[in-house]
């Protein structure tokens, strides 16, 4: 009897012992996720510049833009860096940090990184990119910029804005769609949608990180929008931005998939005046749009 009782106080203070290791284990872990997860911070210094916005709203007369400045390499979409911030926020969203270490034994901040590295490699090491300032045009990456200023704290967010009604047209005309009011409100709607997102966070970041340039206002007051855009990039002046079309062939090179290739090879102009929507969609309603998409308004296109 004396036997089994002291055999089963030991096995009590041995399951005892086990549940104190386990708790102390888990809080020396917490403990590590602490210092290296809320502490460290991602510090690369690299400076890249990200162009976005709606499809069609002239972020590639941008990036065409920026090329012929000199100091910056753009070039054509990587198309590659949308994707892989959806898999990256994914996988942040699917493993909490603290849970991510205690099973896995990886920092969430190691994800990070990778991302971080993946994209910096990857425009480091393309074609033509000779030593330039990094910079990517891809335009739904605006509406990764929180997450982006935090794995580049020395990036910048160019954010095209184009009236929602010129963008709806182009976009219904490029899809081949009918020219029906429908689909035109329902290119609108989106327009509406993924405008106010990417201003939201355009707000979030800070006029440091984030420049909301109106294409419009790019058209019609070409330099001074650039001169105020070099500002903000903390890049030098250079008059050839506003000939860009006479360097088209010699230092920018043209996606093959780019919509808008046969635009950017000629000067600028501004055809968005003639509202050719009015005139092509059938049964156009303004009434609808101003009450259906304020965004229009936000922006200062009624
Ligand atoms: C992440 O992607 C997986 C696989 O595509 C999907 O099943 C899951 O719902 C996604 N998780 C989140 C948080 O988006
Ligand atoms: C358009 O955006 C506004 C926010 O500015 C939102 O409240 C509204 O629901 C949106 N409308 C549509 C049709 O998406
Ligand atoms: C975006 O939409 C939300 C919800 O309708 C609204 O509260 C917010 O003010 C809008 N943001 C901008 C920048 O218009």
């Amino acid at each position: 009897m004396k036997n089994i009782l002291k055999s089963f106080s030991f096995k009590q203070t041995g399951s005892f012992l086990f549940v104190l290791s386990l708790l102390l284990a888990n809080a020396l872990i917490f403990w590590i996720y602490l210092l290296n997860e809320e502490k460290a911070s991602i510090s690369i210094s690299d400076r890249i510049i990200f162009i976005g916005g709606h499809p069609r709203s002239g972020t590639t007369l941008m990036r065409v833009l920026l090329d012929v400045q000199g100091s910056i390499y753009c070039g054509p979409e990587t198309r590659l860096l949308e994707p892989l911030m959806i898999l990256s926020t994914n996988l942040s969203e699917r493993f909490p940090p603290n849970e991510l270490l205690l099973r896995t034994r990886i920092f969430a901040k190691s994800i990070k990184e990778a991302t971080a590295s993946f994209i910096l490699h990857v425009l480091k090491t393309r074609n033509k990119q000779e030593n330039k300032i990094l910079c990517a045009k891809d335009p739904p990456i605006v509406n990764f910029m929180d997450k982006l200023v935090d794995l580049f704290p020395n990036s910048k967010y160019i954010f095209m804005v184009r009236d929602g009604r010129a963008v709806a047209f182009s976009l219904v005309r490029y899809q081949r769609l009918e020219f029906n009011f429908k689909n035109y409100l329902d290119k609108l709607k989106e327009w509406n949608y993924t405008n106010n997102k990417t201003m939201t966070l355009c707000n979030k970041v800070g006029p440091k990180y984030c420049k909301m340039v109106k294409y419009e206002n790019l058209v019609l007051n070409k330099e001074s929008v650039l001169r105020d855009l070099m500002q903000f990039l903390e890049l030098k002046w250079n008059d050839r931005m506003l000939n860009h079309e006479i360097f088209m062939n010699s230092d920018v090179e043209l996606g093959r998939t780019e919509w808008s290739n046969s635009q950017v090879v000629k000067p600028i102009y501004y055809k968005d005046s003639r509202k050719d929507w009015t005139k092509e969609i059938e049964d156009y309603d303004e009434k609808t749009i101003r009450k259906e998409i304020p965004m229009l308004k936000f922006f200062g296109y009624f």
